[in-house]
């Protein structure tokens, strides 16, 4: 099953990638092996690492074997997202017994969610740093360099990094990441996230807005709004103006008509009118909306805490679409949460043949220690049973995405270019403003960044095959 989280998806093949600043701005010193698992938001805040070590004279590399230190960004998630990061760690813990003075660290949700417990369990890990401590990774490292454990832990309240300029580790120089809020305050009964990353706090509008200009300016054209739950983002200025998330998404669009915005996640709960107004008026922000489900029945909903029921979540769809009839919709689905039925299952295969999803992300409901379902709720369907129903809605949804895709052969899209497709050298690859995949044909005089008009000819269930029409 794949283990990528959320709407700020990170594909499956770069879960665990080694994450390399393309541009090296420190010159000789000390080498950084950075290695990132979840969502965005993690990728993301690998960044803000990258940036906070390059202070220290650390560089990154690709090999840990020629590193001075071994980052683990780690996620928290779901129980197979934490057991691929033990694994990990007890191979660079192989390198760490033939090389002493080497620092190994763990940081982001996994650290934040176990504790002082990691270096119990793994004697030679010598950094342990959650989400908001890493503007003490200098000291931690310090501490860590004089043969002590080093712990940061500490969950804030005001953090958001907003003055550190993150280091663009791994990018194809053209999409880019803005995280615009930390911490959630939601309290899905399955979720761990708020445990891991503390209480929601905005970012301020002003620092949104500098960084966005900074990656135009440097040839960037596509930016994606990181936070748990964008909807609930609110700024307030010095004058006591208060920027809520609809306002900041429009002052984002304004920076330049030829820089794509996207932003992730959205909550049903929240989205409001407010913001699909705003995309229509902005044709620079993506027809695009990732607005997880979870579950197509109401009790179950009402038990995950969601605070919202079936028909509420399938209105906001009909708003949605009512604004943007061709808008690109994804979600976030659970099987198999405590005490579903079978034909509460069915529930969910029903609101997905309405919805008709382009893309979701689907997974096996996995108890987290201290969750709320976790301490109230049984997690009482069989593994086998989840299992089914997991391959279930995955089955059905790569018809819908198939029948989707089909739909747009013989249709013309606008595509941002990323670069050669990886398959075929002689295509190029984009998206979409609906988040589509499109490989195709282009003049040789086409480079990543440019916009070209691409008229689709063929088609799998993950992406759309054509040829670069002349506008
Ligand atoms: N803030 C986002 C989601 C963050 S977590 C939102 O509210 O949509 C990303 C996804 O992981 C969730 O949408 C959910 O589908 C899944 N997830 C979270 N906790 C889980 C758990 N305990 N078991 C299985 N999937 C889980
Ligand atoms: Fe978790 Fe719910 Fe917050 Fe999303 S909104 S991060 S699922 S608690
Ligand atoms: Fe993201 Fe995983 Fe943490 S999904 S917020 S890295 S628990």
């Amino acid at each position: 099953m794949r283990e990528s989280i959320s709407g700020k998806y990170i594909d499956e093949d770069r879960q665990g990638e080694a994450l390399v600043a393309v541009a090296e701005n420190a010159t000789a010193g000390k080498k950084l092996y950075l290695e990132s698992y979840g969502c965005q938001m993690n990728f993301s805040d690998s960044e803000i690492v990258a940036s906070i070590m390059n202070t220290q004279g650390f560089t990154t590399t690709q090999n840990p074997e020629e590193a001075d230190a071994i980052f683990i960004n780690t996620c928290a998630i779901r129980d197979n997202a934490e057991l691929r990061v033990r694994n990990r760690l007890r191979q660079f813990i192989q390198i760490k017994k033939n090389k002493p003075e080497l620092l190994v660290g763990i940081l982001g949700c996994m650290a934040e969610r176990l504790k002082t417990k990691l270096l119990e369990e793994e004697k030679l890990v010598d950094i342990v740093a959650g989400p908001d401590a890493y503007r003490d990774l200098p000291k931690l490292v310090a501490t860590a360099d004089s043969g002590q454990k080093a712990v940061n832990v500490f969950l804030s309240r005001e953090e958001t990094y907003a003055d550190i300029s993150p280091v663009r580790l791994d990018s194809n120089g053209i999409s880019a990441f803005i995280t615009i809020m930390r911490g959630c305050d939601n309290m899905c009964s399955f979720c761990v996230v708020p445990y891991t990353r503390g209480r929601e706090r905005s970012r301020s509008v002003a620092s949104i807005i500098q960084e966005a200009h900074d990656l135009f300016a440097k040839g960037y054209r596509e930016v994606t709004l990181l936070g748990q739950n964008v909807d609930s983002y609110k700024f307030e200025e010095v004058g006591g103006e208060v920027i809520n998330f609809a306002a900041l998404l429009e002052k984002v669009a304004e920076v330049n008509p030829l820089m794509r915005v996207r932003f992730s996640t959205s909550h049903p709960k929240d989205i409001t009118e407010e913001v699909m107004q705003v995309m229509c008026r902005h044709k620079n922000i993506c027809d695009y909306i990732h607005l997880p489900v979870q579950s197509g029945n109401s009790r179950i909903l009402e038990l995950m805490n969601r605070t919202y029921t079936r028909e509420w979540y399938l209105n906001r769809i009909k708003m949605i679409r009512d604004y943007i009839p061709h808008i690109g919709i994804s979600a976030d689905i659970i099987t198999g949460f405590c005490t579903e039925t079978e034909a509460e299952h069915e529930d969910t295969l029903s609101l997905m043949e309405e919805v008709k999803y382009d893309y979701a992300y689907m997974f096996m409901y996995s108890e987290r220690p201290g969750t709320p379902a976790a301490k109230n709720l049984k997690d009482d369907v069989p593994e086998d049973v989840k299992y089914k129903r997991l391959q279930d809605i995955i089955s059905l949804h790569r018809h819908h995405a198939f029948e989707s895709n089909k739909k747009d052969v013989g249709k013309t899209f606008e595509v941002l270019v990323e670069g050669e497709s990886k398959r075929d050298s002689s295509m190029l690859k984009g998206r979409s403003s609906q988040n589509k995949m499109i490989v195709f044909k282009a003049d040789e005089n086409i480079q990543k960044g440019d916009y070209v008009m691409v008229s689709i000819t063929e088609c799998t269930s993950g992406t759309l095959i054509g040829n670069m029409v002349k506008n």
